[in-house]
């Protein structure tokens, strides 16, 4: 079993350095492979279902290692992008009760958000001195939103106004519309902040700010937001003393293309590892979503679904070979079938700590026993292989924590655009044992569940 997971991983691992997209014509090996796991999984299956205290999880495991259970039966995590009306918020509950197990993970967005916002004002309170770079007593800020639809994108441009002043409050909540430009103040999406530092009195003014979307409808996009910094400041540029970004891919596009340059600090999302080595040159600091904690629970959900056992095993409560996690890094809403990370500031004071994202958390990283927990074969999609969080961070620590629960991943790589670019790619869901989902729109789960479903 060992050897044969060793070849299949070697295979996939210079497919996905060749093209994330050939990954998705699987190979006969890969088949080859699971058949000769199969059978295995068979023999270990009866002797661990003996052990199990419950006649579900007997149930399941047997199912599951003869291929009986139905692709609507088999666990599903959704990630990243949780089932959502993208205009209002609201959670998609069909979508995320589509069965019994059925999860979210991602992570706690109002109080990720809430930090970015403490942060930026923090940087601007301890450097006023500085900060006012034409001297107008306005600190001028420029956002770079992600995707208007995306509710972590919408809870970051929240903060950032909620903490800076200068939110404006629409049916009830802080308005998160982009202002597009704003430098005369007459917006009336924001309002002019004002912030008292050692009895001076400064405006706080978003000067502008817009949806970082390419023509092509990529959201969240990096290579626009360096054109948008550089329009920007080439009309009033004197005026921009911050950077805001909704996350650090688009943070650092505008930070290479001018902020660094010229000494203007720049605030992203994500603790990528080039947004935080980056700090030493000047970028003001970033929030870590904990993407090695939300990886692991991306994987270990489906791991606890498939072995039939409490879905809190390795999470809340300690499994057999140690691994576990603290309220400290995250909190379960049952109500909402989602597990959510909890999020830490990254700035000039702790960065050091923080310069590699791909490193597992240590509390999480023991290897599972092969036998009690035989291989299984799991489906798993990026919305767009080409999203500097999700390729730079969030896979990487995938593919670690893969080989440490005994699973056999096929990652799939999306355009960022079309849902069928991803769905025309789980043609055949009986293959797989289990699927881990992220949605381009997150409106769109029944795509999915639709052919899972069939
Ligand atoms: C990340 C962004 C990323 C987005 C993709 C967010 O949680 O912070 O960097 O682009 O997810 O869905
Ligand atoms: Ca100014």
């Amino acid at each position: 079993m060992r050897l044969i997971k060793k070849v299949t991983a070697v295979s996939m691992a210079s497919c996905m350095a060749l093209s994330l997209a050939a990954c998705g014509s699987s190979t006969s090996e890969t088949t080859t492979a699971a058949a000769a796991e199969a059978t295995e999984a068979a023999g270990d299956s009866s002797e661990a279902a003996d052990a199990e205290s419950t006649e579900a999880a007997a149930e399941s495991t047997e199912a599951a290692a003869s291929g009986e259970v139905a692709n609507k039966d088999k666990p599903l995590v959704w990630f990243n992008r949780q089932p959502s009306n993208s205009s209002t918020g609201e959670l998609d509950m069909t979508a995320l009760n589509f069965n019994a197990n059925t999860y979210y993970v991602g992570f706690d967005a109002n109080q990720g958000a809430e930090l970015q916002g403490t942060m930026v004002k923090d940087y601007i309170e301890a450097n006023i001195d500085t900060i006012d770079r034409n001297g107008d007593g306005i600190i001028g800020y420029v956002l770079a939103i992600g995707d208007i639809g995306h509710n972590d994108s919408i809870a970051r441009t929240r903060g950032v106004r909620n903490a800076l002043g200068t939110a404006v409050e629409a049916n009830g909540e802080t308005d998160s519309t982009p202002v597009g430009t704003n430098t005369d103040g007459t917006s009336t999406i924001v309002k002019d902040g004002s912030l008292e530092v050692n009895g001076t009195t400064y405006t706080v003014r978003e000067l502008a700010s817009q949806e970082m979307k390419n023509s092509a409808g990529a959201t969240w996009d990096a290579a626009t937001a360096g054109n948008a910094i550089n329009t920007w400041s080439a009309s009033f540029g004197d005026s921009i003393d911050v950077v805001v970004s909704n996350n650090d891919g688009m943070g650092m596009s505008m930070f290479n293309a001018w902020s660094k340059d010229q000494g203007v600090p720049t605030f992203g999302y994500d603790a990528n590892s080039d947004a935080v080595a980056a700090i030493a040159e000047g970028y003001g600091g970033t929030i870590s979503q904990h993407a090695d904690v939300q990886a692991y629970l991306t994987l270990r959900v489906l791991r606890n679904a498939l072995d039939g056992v409490d879905i809190n095993t390795g999470i809340s409560v300690a499994d057999e070979a140690g691994n576990v996690l603290s309220e400290n890094e995250y909190v379960y809403n049952e109500e909402e079938r989602s597990y959510y990370a909890l999020n830490v500031a990254v700035t000039a004071e702790n960065y050091q700590d923080y310069l590699d994202s791909t490193v597992t958390f240590a509390p999480v990283s023991n290897q599972l026993d092969a036998a009690e927990h035989p291989t299984k074969k799991v489906w798993l999609n990026i919305y767009n292989a080409a999203d500097n969080f999700l390729s730079a961070t969030y896979q990487p620590l995938l593919q670690k924590y893969d080989d440490l629960l005994n699973l056999e991943v096929e990652y799939i790589g999306g355009d960022g655009q079309t849902e069928s670019n991803i769905t025309n790619r789980l043609g055949n869901p009986s293959q797989y044992d289990a699927f881990a989902i992220n949605m381009v729109k997150t409106d769109n789960a029944a795509s999915y569940t639709g052919l899972l479903s069939q």
